[in-house]
C-alpha cells in the first residue's frame, strides 16, 4: 500500500514539474522591454558529484516528498547549532553573471561539471494584476532552475534564451534564485560530445526579470513578402487569459500605417500590409523602421528593417538586386581577453573588425550568438548567417537528440525573425552523410521554412572528388537538393596537400544554385615569419589565401564566402606547444588583436570586388 502512495506521488510531482516547464515557452522579445536586471555578483558551490541535486543513493531530491535541507536549490541553514548542513551559499565565492567561469576561475578553466548559482532578489510588482519572468540569454549547456526552492523547470541548450513565469512563486523580499548549470558535454548533446570551441560553461548571457500586464504582447514577426515587396506579411500573438476578440493596433509611422487587428481565439491576429513605396533595409542604407505593437496596456516599440533575400539561378539577391557575400566566420569570444562573448561591446569590436576588412557579412558560427550582435549588425548594414549548433558527428537515431536540435532551432529562430540582416538559417556544419543525417536535416529545414517563409536555408555541406579524381571538386551531398545555398567548408591547402596544390583543383558543380565557401582557412602564428610553405608561418597563411581566392574564382556560381575564421580561438584540441597553446590559430587576427598578413589578402581581395 505504502508502495502505491509513494509512486502515485512521484507521479504527481514529476507531471507537475514537466507540467511547469512545458507550459511556459518562454517570453521572447524582452530587449525592447523594460526590465530589472539580475547581472552581477552570484554566490556559487562547485559540485562534479551533484550531491546538492541527488541523495547519496543517487535519487534527485527534487523527486522526493520531502527535498530535505541537502538539496542545495532549499538554500537552508541550520536551525540550530546542532544541525548538519554541508553547504552554504552566503558563506562561498561569487562569480560574475553574465558570464562563463572557465576564465573567471583559474580553476575552473578546463571544469565540466555542475555549478550552482545563487542570486538573491525583492520585487514587488508594479500592478497587483501583472506577471513577473525570469529571463536567461543563454546558459550552457543543461540548467534547472529553482526560485525560493520550487522548481521553475529545466533547460537544455548552450546558446538560446529560456524564461519562467514566477508570479505566484514571488515573496516581496528575500527571492532566492537558484540555477544548476551543468556543461557536461554528452554524445546526444546538441552539440556532441566533440567539438572545435572551448565548452565555456555557466551562465554566459543576461538574466532580468521582466514585469508584463496579464494579457500581453508575447511574440510578433513582420517581414516584407520575399516574392510581393509590397506587402508586409506576419502575426502578433498575444498571451494571458484575455487571448479573444482583443484589439491590436501596429503602428508603422513612416510608412503612415495604423493597422488595427482582432485577435483569434488563440490570440493570435494574422498582418498583411499593403506598402506601395517603402525604404528598404539594405547594406548602403541599413534603415529600420520604428514599429509599435499595442494591445490593452501592453505595448511594445520594435526597430524592424524591411528587406526581401532570394535566389535567382545561382544568385543571391537582395532587395532584387544580386548581391556577392564578403564575409568571414566568427565565434563567439570577447576580443582581448577570451571567454564567451556577451557585451555590446565584444559584439561592436568583432563587427569592426569585419567592417574594416571590407565585409558586408558575417558567419556567426557554430551556434547561435548573443542578441546584440544581431542588432547591431541591422543596424550597420552587415549580413548574417546564424546556426544551430548541429555540429559534426550528432546522434541523428535519437529522437530525444532531434527535439533538442528542434527546439534549439525554434528558440533562435523565435528570438532573431524580426532581424533583417539575417539572411541565413543554417542547418548544421560540416556532418557526415548519412540517410538518418539527411532526414535530420531536413526535418529541421522544413520546420525553419515553417516558422520562417522569408529567409534562406543553408548547411556546411559535405565536398569531395569528382569521379574519384583527387584534382576535380563537387559537392556530393544529398542536402544539397534542400538548401537554398550551397556552402560548404574546404581546407585544401591545409587538411588537403599544401598551397601550392590549389592552382591544380577543378571544381565541378552540378546544381544551378549560389555556392558560399563557408569556410577555408590555414593556421599562422602572429609573429612568427618564414617561407611561405613553412607551416604556422604568417607567410603561409598568406599564400594559402592568395591562391584559395583564385582557385575560388574557377567556380561559376560563387556566390561569397566566409573565410575561417575572423580571430584566433581557444580550442582544447589544439595543444602544439609555443605555436597554439590551447588556440585555433586560423585567425586573420591574433587574440590580442595583431593583424596577420592575410588579414590585408583578403581586404585587398573584397575591396577589389565593390
Ligand atoms: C572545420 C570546422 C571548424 C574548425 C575548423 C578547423 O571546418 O567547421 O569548427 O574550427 O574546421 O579545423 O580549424
Amino acid at each position: 500500500m505504502e508502495s502505491t502512495k509513494y509512486l502515485l506521488s512521484l507521479f504527481l510531482i514529476l507531471s507537475f514539474t514537466i507540467f511547469l516547464s512545458a507550459q511556459q515557452p518562454g517570453i521572447i522579445n524582452t530587449y525592447n522591454r523594460p526590465s530589472t536586471s539580475l547581472n552581477g555578483y552570484w554566490k556559487y558551490i562547485v559540485d562534479p558529484y551533484e550531491n546538492g541535486f541527488y541523495n547519496y543513493r543517487l535519487e534527485a531530491f527534487e523527486n522526493q516528498k520531502d527535498p530535505g535541507k541537502n538539496a542545495f536549490f532549499t538554500n537552508s541553514k541550520p536551525d540550530n547549532p546542532s544541525e548538519l548542513i554541508e553547504y552554504n551559499f552566503d558563506l562561498s565565492d561569487s562569480l560574475q553573471v553574465p558570464g562563463d567561469w572557465n576564465t573567471q576561475e583559474e580553476k575552473l578553466f578546463y571544469y565540466e561539471g555542475s555549478l550552482w548559482y545563487k542570486k538573491s532578489f525583492d520585487y514587488e510588482l508594479e500592478e497587483p494584476s501583472n506577471r513577473l519572468f525570469v529571463h536567461f540569454g543563454a546558459s550552457n549547456y543543461q540548467s534547472d532552475v529553482y526560485l525560493n526552492g520550487k522548481k521553475l523547470g529545466r533547460h537544455i541548450g548552450g546558446f538560446t534564451p529560456f524564461s519562467y513565469e514566477i508570479t505566484k512563486l514571488l515573496n516581496a523580499r528575500d527571492n532566492f534564485l537558484i540555477v544548476k548549470v551543468d556543461n557536461k558535454r554528452i554524445k546526444e548533446g546538441v552539440p556532441t560530445l566533440n567539438t572545435d570551441w572551448w565548452n565555456y560553461g555557466g551562465i554566459t548571457r543576461e538574466v532580468k526579470l521582466i514585469e508584463t500586464p496579464s494579457t500581453f504582447i508575447n511574440d510578433y514577426f513582420l517581414y516584407l513578402n520575399p516574392q510581393d515587396p509590397t506587402r508586409i506579411q506576419g502575426f502578433v500573438q498575444l498571451k494571458g487569459k484575455q487571448l479573444a476578440n482583443q484589439a491590436i493596433d501596429v503602428g508603422i509611422p513612416a510608412l503612415s500605417v495604423t493597422l488595427p487587428l482582432i485577435t483569434n481565439n488563440e490570440g493570435y491576429a494574422k498582418v498583411d500590409i499593403s506598402v506601395q513605396q517603402i525604404r528598404y533595409w539594405s547594406i548602403e542604407d541599413p534603415f529600420l523602421h520604428e514599429v509599435v505593437i499595442s494591445s490593452g496596456k501592453d505595448k511594445i516599440k520594435e526597430q524592424i528593417g524591411f528587406r526581401t533575400i532570394t535566389t535567382q539561378g545561382s544568385k543571391i539577391l537582395l532587395n532584387g538586386s544580386p548581391v556577392f557575400l564578403k564575409g568571414i566566420s566568427i565565434h563567439e569570444e570577447k576580443p582581448f581577453k577570451g571567454g564567451r562573448g556577451n557585451s555590446e561591446e565584444d559584439a561592436n569590436q568583432l563587427l569592426s573588425w569585419a567592417r574594416e576588412m571590407g565585409c558586408n557579412f558575417v558567419r556567426l558560427a557554430h551556434y547561435p550568438h548573443n542578441e546584440h550582435i544581431v542588432r547591431m549588425a541591422d543596424q550597420m548594414g552587415l549580413l548574417v548567417w546564424e546556426e544551430n549548433p548541429v555540429y559534426w558527428t550528432i546522434s541523428w537515431d535519437n529522437p530525444d537528440t532531434y527535439a533538442n536540435a528542434a527546439r534549439q532551432l525554434r528558440e533562435l529562430i523565435s528570438r532573431d525573425k524580426n532581424r533583417a540582416s539575417v539572411i541565413i538559417w543554417s542547418m548544421a556544419n560540416e556532418t557526415p552523410a548519412s540517410d538518418a543525417r539527411t532526414e535530420f536535416l531536413t526535418n529541421l529545414s522544413l520546420l525553419a521554412r515553417d516558422m520562417d517563409p522569408s529567409r534562406l536555408i543553408s548547411a556546411a555541406l559535405e565536398q569531395g572528388r569528382y569521379n574519384n579524381d583527387p584534382l576535380i571538386r563537387t559537392i556530393d551531398d544529398p542536402f544539397a537538393s534542400v538548401v537554398d545555398i550551397l556552402s560548404f567548408n574546404q581546407y585544401i591547402g591545409w587538411y588537403d596537400g599544401l598551397p601550392d596544390k590549389l592552382d591544380q583543383i577543378k571544381w565541378r558543380i552540378a546544381q544551378e544554385k549560389p555556392v558560399l565557401i563557408s569556410e577555408f582557412g590555414a593556421g599562422a602564428k602572429y609573429g612568427l615569419h618564414g617561407d611561405k610553405l613553412t607551416r604556422w608561418t604568417e607567410e603561409y597563411q598568406e599564400f594559402l589565401y592568395e591562391e584559395t581566392i583564385k582557385m575560388l574564382g574557377t567556380i561559376p556560381q560563387l556566390q561569397g564566402m566566409s573565410p575561417w575564421i575572423l580571430v584566433d580561438f581557444r580550442s582544447p584540441r589544439r595543444v602544439l606547444p609555443g605555436i597554439q597553446d590551447g588556440w585555433n590559430r586560423k585567425g586573420l587576427i591574433s587574440e590580442e588583436g595583431k593583424r596577420k598578413k592575410a588579414f590585408y589578402t583578403l581586404q585587398k581581395y573584397y575591396q577589389s570586388k565593390d
